[in-house]
């Protein structure tokens, strides 16, 4: 599925469409793109559809916990992943699977993890191409 938005706002209402749509039948959201592409916006949406408001980007912690009635929801952003140790250390391996794992800047897992992969493009300043792939 190929999705194109011309706003934040649509970015965030494709998130939150997603969410209702996926996040049923599939835990783990896997999220690649550049810098501004807009993975967090569309996580912001993602997670309000769960009850949550408040979404910011996880940079400094790597790894955010939202409660929402859905259970809680792992918002986690590698972008400033070290090494693979760091990873093992996010504890993220007990969680996946079981609870629903959004991952920005998922192209730099060290491991293979299966999950909804959603891509990033940036088009013009306010155009994003999101393209979704179900595992
Ligand atoms: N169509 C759009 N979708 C999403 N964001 C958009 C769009 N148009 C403009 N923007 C702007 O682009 C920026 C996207 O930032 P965001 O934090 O979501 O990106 P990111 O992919 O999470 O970046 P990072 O890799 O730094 O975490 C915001 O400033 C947002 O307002
Ligand atoms: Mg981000």
């Amino acid at each position: 599925m190929i999705f194109r938005t011309a706003s934040d706002g649509e970015t965030e209402l494709l998130g939150g469409y997603l969410f209702c749509r996926l996040a049923g039948r599939y835990r783990t959201f896997l999220l690649y793109g550049d810098m501004g592409s807009g993975k967090t916006t569309f996580v912001r949406g993602f997670v309000r559809a769960a009850g949550y408001e408040g979404v910011r980007s996880p940079t400094f912690t790597m790894v955010t916990v939202y409660p929402t009635r859905y259970g809680p929801v792992h918002h986690v952003d590698l972008y400033r992943l070290l090494g693979e140790e760091d990873f093992y250390t996010l504890g993220l391996l007990d969680v996946l699977g079981r609870d629903i794992v959004v991952v920005e800047w998922a192209e730099r897992l060290p491991t293979d993890v299966e999950g909804v992969r959603v891509r990033f493009r940036t088009l013009s300043e306010e155009e994003r191409e999101v393209e979704v792939s179900l595992p």
